[in-house]
């Protein structure tokens, strides 16, 4: 098992690709706290992986606001003892165009996109300091590699978390903690169609997807399950040497 005994925390964990790390974490040693905003679905997760309350704890919070952010993660350390694995996964699409960009929307992606996860990694490394070492890994996206042409508030989010990721890999490098992150291309998660249908119909949607599939060299979207193994290595001691990259798990979108 590769995270036996590591203490992992895992934000936007009740879904997606969030989610799929909780399974997975689980099922390779470690204990987990799963923060999420929706407490019914934390519930539910809590009930089928780990009834007996022994290796999975939750803590609910709103991580768009700065002490949701930061309260989570002293929570979470309360529940497991301690942290030596952050995953911030928190995000959300934001509004599509910019022009007459409302200011409610684009703080709110900024707030979930680049604020959570800045808040976060400033506390979580308290934590790690104690431990003596960790790992942390931000979720960008191939929008924070390349610019999306759907969504240039969203793409500017995620160039900003890329930005945060190489930065603190220097600032957290003589703490021993390492500071990566990872890149999905679209996914099949219940977040997909915030990008691809954003004020379209359900066929123009599905038109966007298959374009975006048609520049996937390797032909179709992300499983959540691809992405957590990825996340996996990068929190693993197998990546012990790994600090400041992204890395894309995009079938090839962004190689060329
Ligand atoms: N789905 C994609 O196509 C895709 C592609 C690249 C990157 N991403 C990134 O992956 C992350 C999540 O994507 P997913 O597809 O796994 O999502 P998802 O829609 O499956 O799950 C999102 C989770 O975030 C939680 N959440 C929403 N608002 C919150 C808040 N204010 N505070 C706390 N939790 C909140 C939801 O309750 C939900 O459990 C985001 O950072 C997103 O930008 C997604």
């Amino acid at each position: 098992m590769r995270l036996a005994n590591k203490l992992a925390v895992i934000t936007a964990a009740a879904s997606g690709m969030g989610l799929a790390g909780v399974e997975l974490f689980l099922r390779e040693g470690a204990s987990v706290c799963a923060i999420d905003i929706n407490q019914e679905a934390l519930s539910a997760l809590k009930a089928d992986l780990d009834p007996s309350g022994e290796r999975l704890h939750t803590v609910v919070a709103d991580l768009e606001q700065p002490s949701g952010a930061r309260d989570s993660i002293h929570e979470a350390a309360d529940k497991l003892g301690g942290i030596d694995i952050l995953w911030a996964h928190a995000g959300i699409p934001g509004p599509g165009g910019i022009e007459g960009l409302d200011v409610g929307e684009y703080q709110q992606a900024l707030a979930l996109n680049v604020q959570s996860a800045t808040f976060g990694a400033g506390e979580v490394i308290k934590h790690m300091r104690k431990r003596g070492s960790g790992s942390i890994i931000f979720t960008a996206s191939v929008s924070g590699m390349v610019g999306s042409m759907w969504s240039p508030v969203y793409s500017s989010c995620k160039f900003a978390v890329v930005g945060l990721t190489k930065s603190l890999a220097q600032t957290f490098a003589p703490d021993n903690v390492r500071v990566n992150v990872v890149c999905p291309g679209l996914a099949e998660t219940p977040m997909k169609v915030g990008f691809t249908g954003r004020g379209v119909s359900a066929e123009a949607a599905k038109a966007a997807e298959d374009k975006y599939t048609s520049a996937v060299p390797l032909g179709r979207l992300v499983q959540p399950h691809e992405v957590a193994n990825a996340v996996l290595w990068l929190a693993s001691d197998d990546a012990g040497f790994v600090t400041g990259i992204e890395l894309p798990v995009d079938g090839g979108f962004t190689c060329k």
